[in-house]
């Protein structure tokens, strides 16, 4: 007879009848081995880049930068100002390499780059206005160009991360934007091109837009009042802005107002949307210049893995969305067959003088409930575990419920609750 026992709050499904939850066998090390080295802004890979060019970007344009942890990316952003003049004096050589080409004059070459297509559209500007106009287009190019390469790498990733975890965290909303993505051709294949595969597009778009109204990747809008105002006018939320002020915009909160959406907390693909009111790449004059070309990307990417057979959330800390600075660092995702769920009951003699040492496990187990919680929660392929003495406190029976391989399982173990166990 069970005397006592530390357990988990979660009994075993199977005692009710409960099919066994699927769960892949996933080892988690702990800490989480984050392959980006953050802090060492030398090290040349696309986040570092694509950092500090965004530190770059938002400190041209704002004067400042708007980070919630300015200490962690300090040696990043500390490069900033090098960067920018970098990139300044590397995007002069370009435009003054492309205005040499003579788009569209007798003689002249056509643009084939996105630069020299740039330079060809203020071609005139470039050349013939004055010193202040010249830098100002100068300098336009230049943010749009790192604007696309943060656009692409980064918003992109949000987005496409920010829908993957809304999806698989509202079954029947997966299930409605799977059965679109599975008609969906893909890219390059016959009849990608189709009008109707468009259309497929398009109605797959409508949900992955609908899932980031609760999660935007672009979450604020930036503005600086350029002269005083009064927001709201005459309602309940007037608010007046004075002249210089910087002014952040909620985008997520306003695509969620009550005022505006019906029923604004649900998942409804198929409500109709106002331009002006989906925030997701800003609207009116600063509206997102890339905004038709990320749709694209996001929705090959969203297909492909809706389309994956099975496809959910790893378990454990990995299956979690995390943001390392303003971006996802990561969110991991399987698919493919589910393994079974395994029972495991293993019965140790304990030592002699019994009394003392069921004393002292006794001591271990209740002084190490929550760690062994903590433990069996990195281990992320248990269901449950429960510690029973049994034989008038002579034996000690651990019995317990995995996910996977014996190896797999043993080998988490040893990893993570090997101390425990040696202290046992
Ligand atoms: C999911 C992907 C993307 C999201 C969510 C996104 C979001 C946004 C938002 C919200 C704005 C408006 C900023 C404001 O009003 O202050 C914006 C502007 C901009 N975006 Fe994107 N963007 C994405 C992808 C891209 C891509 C792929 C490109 C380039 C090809 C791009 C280039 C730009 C540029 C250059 C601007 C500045 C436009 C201007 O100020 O006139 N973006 N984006």
């Amino acid at each position: 007879m069970a005397q006592h026992y530390l357990g988990f709050t979660d009994p075993d499904p199977a005692d009710f009848g409960i099919p066994p939850l699927p769960h892949p066998p996933y080892p988690v090390p702990e800490p989480i081995e984050d392959p980006r080295p953050w802090l060492d802004p030398t090290f040349p890979c696309v986040a570092n880049w694509v950092t500090t060019l965004n530190g770059a970007f938002i400190h041209g344009a704002f004067g400042r930068h708007f980070t919630f942890d300015p200490a962690a990316l300090q040696p990043l952003l500390g490069r900033v100002p090098q960067v920018k003049r970098d990139v300044d004096a590397h995007m002069e050589k370009l435009i003054q390499a492309a205005l040499g080409k003579e788009f569209g004059k007798a003689g002249g070459t056509s643009p084939t780059t996105i630069l020299q297509k740039m330079v060809a559209a203020e071609q005139s500007a470039l050349l013939f206005g004055t010193p202040q106009q010249k830098k100002q287009v100068g300098e336009k190019i230049g943010r749009d160009l790192v604007g696309m390469v943060n656009g692409m790498v980064d918003n992109v990733t949000s987005a496409v991360s920010n829908a993957v975890d809304f999806f698989l965290s509202h079954r029947s909303a997966q299930e409605m934007a799977t059965e679109v993505a599975q008609t969906v051709i893909p890219a390059g294949r016959p009849g990608a091109d189709a009008p109707e595969n468009h259309g497929r597009r398009r109605q797959l778009w409508g949900m992955i837009r609908e899932a980031l109204r609760f999660n935007a990747p672009v979450p604020f809008l930036l503005r600086i009042a350029n002269e005083d105002l009064v927001l709201a006018p005459g309602t309940a939320r007037e608010t007046s802005v004075a002249k210089g002020t910087i002014v952040f915009l909620g985008v997520c909160s306003a695509m969620l107002d009550e005022a505006k959406w019906e029923q604004a907390p649900e998942f409804r693909p198929d409500r109709p949307w106002v331009d002006a009111d989906d925030l997701i790449f800003g609207t009116g004059w600063h509206d997102c210049f890339g905004k038709y070309i990320a749709q694209a990307q996001i929705v090959e990417m969203v297909r492909a893995l809706l389309t994956l057979q099975n496809f959910r959330r790893a378990p454990g800390r990995l299956g979690k969305l995390e943001y390392g600075t303003f971006f996802p660092k990561q969110l991991a995702a399987d698919f493919g067959p589910q393994p079974i769920q395994t029972a495991l009951t293993a019965i140790m003699e304990i030592k002699q003088p019994y009394a003392f040492h069921v004393q002292a496990l006794k001591f271990i187990l209740s002084q190490a409930y929550q760690q062994v919680v903590d433990v069996l929660d990195r281990v992320g392929t248990v269901h449950f575990a429960r510690f029973v003495f049994l034989e008038n406190d002579t034996k000690l029976a651990l019995m317990t419920s995995y996910d996977g391989s014996f190896d797999t399982y043993m080998k988490n173990y040893i990893e993570v609750a090997g101390d425990l166990f040696n202290l046992m």
